[in-house]
């Protein structure tokens, strides 16, 4: 059996330990994981959590990395990138950032423009293992590191691949912000449900596992959501009511709005990053 690339995570926080986590659940060995951190805390947790190896010198971390993975915060990611140029020289390693917002023009010009690059957009249910990452590879991405990577992300839920790095301001806007769109729909739906006099405790429970229920029941069907909607809709029914109210009240434009600034604030945050 082919040995199993070393993954070297930059940054110990709440994504590297989460990709960590699902990576070693899934049996990706502990031994060929590595993760870099200033500080011993976050290091610390990941190494009693899953038996990682840790490091606080990120040089010494890249050493023997097949795979790099940069988790540290976007603002950062220039000075981690120009710091690793030097000890990345006559290297190949294939570098995965999972920094929002920063494109991989940039990171080529951080770190060496020769370098396989991977850029993914993963969103906050990866520390649940239910993520929807986006991704994107420069040119210099193999067929077998895009396997890789892949592997990685699918780790922690599934994986969708953009050709267009252009593509991922929607990418930012539907599954990066999504999320809140859907903390935002319990937190509605729970205060509509107490004004009809249900207990605020009732109200949470089925408002959470009724989105919930509703994600898998999309997820595991070979209908469309508009039919599974149609389906809960009997003729004069109460579904039939709400949703004409929500179509009434403009629940279509809300949506292509929201969505379109999150994706416009998306273009902007890019620019200023890359202005840094
Ligand atoms: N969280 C999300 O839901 C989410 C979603 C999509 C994308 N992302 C992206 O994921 C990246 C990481 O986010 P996060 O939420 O995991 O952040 P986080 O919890 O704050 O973790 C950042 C990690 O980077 C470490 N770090 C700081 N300076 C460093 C350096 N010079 N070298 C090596 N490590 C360094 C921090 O160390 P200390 O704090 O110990 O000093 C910490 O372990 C961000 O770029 C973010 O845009 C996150």
């Amino acid at each position: 059996m082919n040995k199993k690339p070393h993954i070297v995570f930059i940054g110990a926080g709440n994504m590297a330990g989460s990709i960590i986590g699902g990576l070693v659940a899934n049996g990706y060995p502990p031994g060929m994981i590595t993760a870099s951190s200033p500080s011993q805390e976050h290091l610390d947790a990941v190494a009693s959590q899953y038996k990682v190896n840790t490091t606080i010198d990120n040089h010494r971390a890249v050493a023997e990395a097949d795979i790099i993975v940069l988790a540290v915060k976007p603002q950062i990611l220039e000075a981690v990138c120009s710091d690793l140029a030097s000890p990345l020289t006559d290297k190949t390693p294939l570098v995965i950032s999972i920094a929002a917002g920063v494109e991989t023009r940039h990171i080529e010009a951080w770190l060496s423009k020769e370098l396989p690059i991977i850029r993914c957009m993963p969103n906050t249910p990866a520390l649940v293992s239910q993520g929807a990452s986006g991704l994107f590879a420069n040119e210099q991405v193999s067929t077998e590191q895009r396997q890789r990577a892949d592997e990685i992300f699918q780790a922690v839920g599934v994986t969708e691949w953009i050709t267009e790095e252009t593509q991922m301001h929607g990418i930012t806007a539907l599954s990066g912000s999504g999320p809140a769109y859907f903390f935002l729909m319990m937190e509605a739906l729970e205060d509509a449900a107490v004004k009809t006099g249900m207990s605020r405790e009732t109200a949470r429970k089925l408002a959470i596992q009724t989105v919930l229920g509703a994600a898998e029941m999309a997820k595991q069907s070979d209908l469309e959501p508009a039919q599974l909607k149609r389906n809960v809709m009997s003729p004069g029914g109460t579904t039939e009511r709400a949703i004409q109210s929500f179509e009434e009240g403009g629940i279509r434009a809300l949506f292509e709005t929201a969505v379109g600034a999150a994706a416009d604030r998306s273009k902007e945050l890019a620019d200023l990053l890359g202005k840094k």
